[in-house]
């Protein structure tokens, strides 16, 4: 028999979970408040006191939760945000959408924003650092916000990868003035379509945020600052409680997945290197070989579904390479990695597959787990 392992699966085999989401629905079309109905208050609610901060701005995608949390903050145009070079394009978007300047810095070897490489960029012109926490991984949020702090800049935080990682047993997403979080349906709390959050402790920037996600229509009814339209739906918002509800086990079967990989291909391949500060989420599970397409491609052949996250860089990218930087780091680990499926769908037989693969890649035997 032979077995094919996609990346991701999208499909709703759970018939308790099925019916749960239908029934969430359902509720919907009942009351018939579609736009703004009261499971986006709902909702919200839920999830600041999941991610344990004091207000949630339901959007429309983890895009807009950056766009609309960066124009909250008032910056003027040319002024200078500093980020990593490894992220989903959104993310350097979303500062140049607002006019402002992405300033990459590097990563390091656990492929998040590097601090040390942060200091020397900042100008008078920068206002913020965003650090991604990336594929699940929390930056190192002690010597960011250091930085921040002795130079009196926001941390605005892109934790659209990281839903349920910690950095000092604190959720990603509380330590910068927001978190801006992604549910689309490839995150692991996700949608059934597109969706996000901004997680903030400042009332008045929630309330600037519920103004900015509506066309900048402020409580008066009165547009109060140039936006567009970036609310989340309602009935995303209803599927989304549901899937809220199941989180942990969805987080529990990620980890054990990874840490079942940890110890199959120990010694075999690499992985970015792992503290004891930071719970990983595993939103994607990396390793590292400098065979990376040549195993990539051998993967393929076998049934396996693989993704390098995400080629080109950002500084690279058509439309931001006329930016300045340097980022050699980043550079030499993204040539390296790989990620591996290991969302909560994969069965046991399929991972002991995938480690078996990889060990005959390697013609090695995986280390028996
Ligand atoms: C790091 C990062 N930031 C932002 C986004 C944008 O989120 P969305 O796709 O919900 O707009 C993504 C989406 O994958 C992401 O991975």
């Amino acid at each position: 028999m032979s077995i094919t392992v996609p990346f991701l699966d999208l499909r709703v085999a759970d018939q308790a979970e099925r019916q749960d989401l239908l029934a969430a629905v359902d509720t919907v079309l009942q009351h018939g408040r579609i736009v703004l109905g009261p499971e986006v208050a709902q909702f919200e609610a839920r999830l600041a006191s999941r991610i344990g901060r004091g207000h949630a701005v339901g959007v429309n995608s983890g895009t807009d939760a950056l766009v609309l949390a960066i124009r909250a903050m008032g910056y003027a145009s040319g002024d200078e945000i500093i980020t990593t070079p490894l992220s989903f394009i959104a993310t350097a978007n979303a500062i140049a959408i607002n006019g402002l300047e992405p300033v990459f810095a590097d990563i390091g070897e656990d492929l998040c924003l590097d601090p040390s490489s942060i200091e020397a960029l900042i100008t008078p012109r920068t206002r913020a650092i965003i650090p991604v926490h990336w594929a699940g991984r929390a930056c190192d949020m002690d010597a960011i916000m250091a930085i921040a702090n002795r130079h009196g800049l926001d941390v605005i935080e892109d934790c659209a990868q990281a839903f349920g990682a910690t950095f000092r047993g604190r959720s990603v997403g509380t330590f910068g003035r927001v978190g801006c979080f992604s549910m689309n349906c490839m995150k692991t709390l996700a949608s059934l379509g597109e969706a996000g959050a901004v997680l903030t402790d400042d009332e008045n920037v929630a309330k600037h945020l519920r103004a900015l996600r509506y066309n900048g229509l402020g409580e008066a009814g009165t547009c109060i600052q140039v936006s567009h339209n970036g609310r989340l739906d309602t009935v995303q918002a209803a599927m989304l409680m549901v899937r809220l509800d199941r989180i942990d086990s969805v987080l529990a079967r990620r980890n054990a997945v990874a840490s079942f990989y940890d110890r199959a291909l120990a010694g075999i391949v690499g992985t970015p290197p792992r503290d004891e500060l930071r719970a990983d989420a595993f939103y994607t599970y990396t390793i590292l070989t400098p065979r990376r397409d040549e195993l990539q491609a051998f993967l393929a052949e076998r049934g396996i579904e693989s993704r390098v996250q995400h080629l080109p860089l950002m500084p690279e990218q058509p439309a931001h390479a006329h930016r300045k930087a340097a980022f050699p780091n980043a550079r030499r680990m993204l040539s390296l990695s790989l990620c591996i499926p290991a969302s909560e769908k994969v069965d046991d037989q399929q991972m002991h597959y995938v480690a078996a693969t990889i060990g005959e890649f390697f013609g090695r035997r995986p280390n028996a787990v």
